[in-house]
């Protein structure tokens, strides 16, 4: 909201991280020796075909699963190594989740949905908070939509009420795990300007895996994965190139 709070440093720095699954003689390499930022005020889409590691890279980035090797630093702190009850609430601080299934709580508002973290953190938002809040409600047309209950709304009212959850605490990072999976073309559009804007003229980072190559038109920079490993980077590519750069990937791993 205020120019002066956009910082460009890095919201996720991962360096050499490996994640292994199942037992050593047998292992799944569901990432591999991967090296990336994500800045703060920068949108990236993280695409790959089914299990090159894009929901692993977003859940260790999270804390919400634990590297095999190599170090990731959220904000300031490194994360590795750190106890459950440290990354707990370093994710609590930090990081904004959006999924494709909203997971808003059906028996909460959504008005109470939006305030939960703060519930969750033990203090309610500030008058700078309360602001940001009713700003984000106001621009996402969701003011006469905060006494319904979650099965009162549309998919994509959900969804954008999971959208000013997740940009409410003004988090590090946002992560979304397909968030336009389950709208119509026009609700995600909007979603995903919403997120546009969010990293252009609030700072936000956020990363977005994605398998729509509209969706990932959206975002400043694109990472692929496959294999576990990240295999390009790219920006500037209209939606006709990425399903090209797609199409060729699979073409490749066949
Ligand atoms: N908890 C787990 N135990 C064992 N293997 C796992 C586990 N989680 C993921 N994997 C494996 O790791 C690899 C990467 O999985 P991941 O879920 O990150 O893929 P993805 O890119 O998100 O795929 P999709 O596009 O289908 O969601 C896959 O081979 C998967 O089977
Ligand atoms: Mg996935």
């Amino acid at each position: 909201m205020n120019a002066n709070e956009i910082s460009t440093g890095p919201a996720v720095v991962m360096r050499h991280v490996s994640r292994t699954y199942g037992d050593p003689a047998n292992p799944v390499h569901a990432l591999r020796d991967v090296s990336v930022d994500i800045r703060r005020s920068e949108f990236t889409a993280v695409m790959g075909p089914s299990g090159s590691g894009k929901s692993t890279l977003m859940n260790v980035m999270a804390g919400l699963d634990e590297a095999t090797s190599g170090q990731i630093w959220l904000g300031q702190t490194p994360i590795v190594g750190l106890d459950d009850t440290a990354r707990t609430l370093l994710r609590r601080t930090n990081i904004g989740f959006v999924f494709q299934s909203f997971n808003l709580i059906p028996t909460l508002t959504a008005d109470e949905n939006i305030r939960l973290p703060f519930v969750l953190a033990g203090h309610k938002p500030d008058a700078v908070q309360q602001a940001w809040i009713a700003h984000l409600v106001g621009s996402l047309g969701l003011r006469d939509r905060l006494d319904h209950l979650p099965s009162q709304l549309s998919g994509g009212q959900q969804q954008r009420v999971a959208i000013v959850r997740a940009l409410a605490g003004r988090p590090t990072i946002i992560l979304a795990d397909e968030p336009t999976g389950a709208l119509d073309t026009r609700t995600s559009r909007e979603v995903l300007t919403l997120l546009t804007t969010a990293a252009r003229e609030y700072g936000q980072g956020i990363a977005m895996v994605t398998h729509d190559p509209v969706a990932a038109s959206y975002a400043d920079r694109i990472l692929v994965l496959a294999d576990g490993r990240i295999v390009g980077e790219y920006r500037g590519l209209d939606p006709h190139q990425i399903s090209d750069l797609l199409i060729n990937l699979q073409g490749a791993a066949a």
